[in-house]
């Protein structure tokens, strides 16, 4: 293990543009170089919007609810994360895939502009998830006060004017639901939404499956439903990332399945914060008819 202090809030360095923390600028150049394989599969998400939930869904499909599988380890091996990078000697995500079998699970936070060209080129399959911006704010605001490589959020207050510049890591929100939004015209991408996935988790599970080029019974579906429902994911240390070294993740400040709900934002929220953000949604989501639902 690394020491402590190695990790300790990185800075946040503009990638073409975009926010990312120094250890992933740093090594830019290779992540851009990553060579994708045709059956690569990845998972691309805002951050908070329930990449570990997709995770954990694409995986049981993909070992057909055979749940020993999915429980072999915790999600960060059985998914490993592209562009994630730590001093050494903790290995980068990419030379972990480099060292992966295939076909390979991919995670990744990386706004569509910054993919590696190579995942286009062997035309690899894609799952997005997306969830409404006041969600994310609150998630990625928790989030950030107990990940202990992330840049410290501040008070609420001042978090959520970072939040509406993109000055967080990954950059603004905006930008990334909407660039992935328009991506779908030209490659093989299921856009997924938070939302959806809490008022019908079958269904939506349905729609994973089919992408995935699987047909699995509906009592697999079902027990796949259970296997990934908020309560079983939190006690599954395979999912909860309660393996991560406090020291990264400080799950006595927040817990990484925090609340797995829809709408929390309500809690959080001041009336004028809730102005600042509508104002600022209907300026940016202007001429798209990408749409989020912020309650169910
Ligand atoms: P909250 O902080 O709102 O609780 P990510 O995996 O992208 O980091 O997203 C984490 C968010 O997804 C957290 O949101 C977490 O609780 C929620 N989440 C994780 N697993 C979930 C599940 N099975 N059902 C609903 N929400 C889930």
């Amino acid at each position: 293990d690394a020491p402590q202090e190695l990790f300790y809030r990185f800075q946040l360095i503009p990638v073409h543009g975009v926010p990312i923390m120094k250890p992933i600028a740093d090594n830019w150049e290779r992540i851009e170089a990553f060579q994708a394989r045709p059956d690569d599969l990845l998972v691309a998400t805002y951050p908070k919007a329930g990449t570990t939930w997709m995770q954990e869904i694409v995986d049981s499909i993909i070992n057909d609810g055979d749940l020993k599988k999915v429980k072999c380890a915790p999600m960060h091996v059985r998914f490993p994360f592209l562009e994630i990078c730590n001093p050494p000697p903790v290995p980068c995500g990419v030379d972990i895939l480099e060292g992966t079998t295939s076909p390979r699970k991919i995670k990744t936070h990386l706004p569509y502009e910054l993919i590696p060209r190579s995942f286009w080129e062997h035309d690899c399959k894609v799952i997005y998830v997306a969830r409404n911006a006041k969600d994310s704010a609150v998630s990625y605001y928790h989030f950030d006060l107990m990940e202990k490589t992330q840049p410290h959020p501040g008070t609420w207050e001042e978090y959520v004017g970072k939040f509406l510049k993109g000055n967080v890591p990954w950059g603004g929100w905006f930008d990334h639901v909407i660039g992935w939004w328009k991506a779908r015209a030209k490659h093989q991408i299921l856009y997924m939404f938070y939302e959806d996935m809490k008022e019908d988790p079958k269904r939506e599970i349905h729609k994973v499956m089919r992408f995935l080029g699987k047909d699995l019974t509906e009592d697999l579906l079902e027990k796949i439903c259970q296997h990934t429902s908020f309560k079983a994911m939190k006690e599954n240390p395979m999912a909860n990332y309660s393996t991560t070294p406090a020291s990264v993740l400080d799950q006595s400040i927040s817990k990484f399945m925090r609340k797995g709900e829809v709408s929390d934002w309500k809690n959080h929220f001041t009336v004028q914060q809730n102005e600042m953000l509508d104002a600022e949604y209907q300026k940016r989501m202007e001429g798209t008819d990408l749409k989020f639902r912020f309650s169910i």
